[in-house]
């Protein structure tokens, strides 16, 4: 049966949802994105993923074409109308589309705002119970990488080489270190038990839930260190995961086909995905 999409404001089934060929968002990849997870049918750290959105809508010079609390309201009527108990909401915003194909900006043209669900049992997936393999590939990405751009471009490249590797996410390298995965923020444990990862800037996406994972872990008196890794130093590691709203804490057990600490996910990892997982559960929205 076909879901339940919103399309500048109607609520439509998915097959009927349709945009412009003109919106800006198909002809320049000139919109940004968000990814909220669901779990139990509410939505998790939800108010962190909004904030992202106001902020990478705000470098863009666009504007959200509703306010926070309807856009919440329209997240909420979907997951109710779709009976989505564990999955993701996804919200599209591009800056419309305009009578042509111009560049600049267009002149009083209503963005376009886009949402929908998709079923995933985040918590008892397959690879959470047995971690990834990931590849490394090359940083090919523009310099703001901060912004939750719709140019995704690089990434389904990166991912795709690793769906073609048998592995489950790409790690992106940059002068010789580790910025992100395709669709996820990277961490590795070392053998002194120190949780690294890359500290944020024009780098990387500043991860939601990369960001909730620290803060959990230091509530814990877990020692979390912000700053760039190579792989040499990942493949020392005592273990290695990754963060992401559409995977909550998830296993790295090899890079490039070298194993990472035992092969199989740490105690750390199972620890972390525990702990968010909880918080996922108790404070949901
Ligand atoms: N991806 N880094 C990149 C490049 C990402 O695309 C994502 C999210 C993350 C993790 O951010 P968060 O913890 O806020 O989900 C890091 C989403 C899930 C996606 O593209 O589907």
């Amino acid at each position: 049966m076909d879901s339940i999409a919103y399309v500048n404001g109607s609520f439509v089934p998915l097959s009927e949802a349709k945009v412009s060929i003109l919106d800006r968002g198909f002809l320049f990849a000139d919109g940004i994105y968000e990814v909220s997870a669901v779990l139990g049918g509410k939505l998790v750290d939800n108010a962190s993923h909004l904030a992202r959105l106001e902020r990478s809508v705000g470098e863009i010079q666009l504007k959200l074409p509703e306010s926070i609390e309807r856009i919440v309201e329209i997240q909420k009527e979907l997951i109710a109308r779709n009976k989505l108990d564990s999955g993701l909401v996804y919200i599209e915003v591009t800056r419309g589309a305009d009578k042509g194909r111009d560049f600049a900006f267009p002149k009083g043209v209503t963005p376009t705002m886009i949402m929908f669900t998709s079923v995933k049992d985040i918590v008892n997936s397959a690879s959470a119970k047995t971690g990834i393999p990931v590849i490394t590939v090359p940083d090919i990405r523009w310099t703001r990488r901060d912004i939750k751009s719709v140019a995704l471009l690089a990434q389904v490249l990166a991912k795709q080489a690793a769906a073609e590797a048998g592995a489950g996410e790409a790690w992106m390298i940059e002068d010789g270190k580790v910025t992100e995965g395709g669709s996820s923020s990277a961490f590795i444990l070392t053998q002194d038990d120190v949780i690294v990862t890359r500290q944020n800037g024009s780098e990387i996406l500043p991860g939601c839930t990369r960001k909730a994972v620290i803060k959990l872990a230091e509530e814990r008196q877990l020692r979390v260190e912000e700053r760039p890794f190579s792989i040499d130093e990942a493949l020392k590691a005592k273990e290695a995961f990754i963060t992401s709203a559409s995977s909550f804490v998830q296993a790295v057990i090899s890079i490039d086909g070298k194993q990472v600490g035992s092969g199989k996910p740490g105690p750390m990892t199972n620890r972390l995905r525990e702990i968010y997982v909880d918080f996922a559960r108790t404070t949901g929205t």
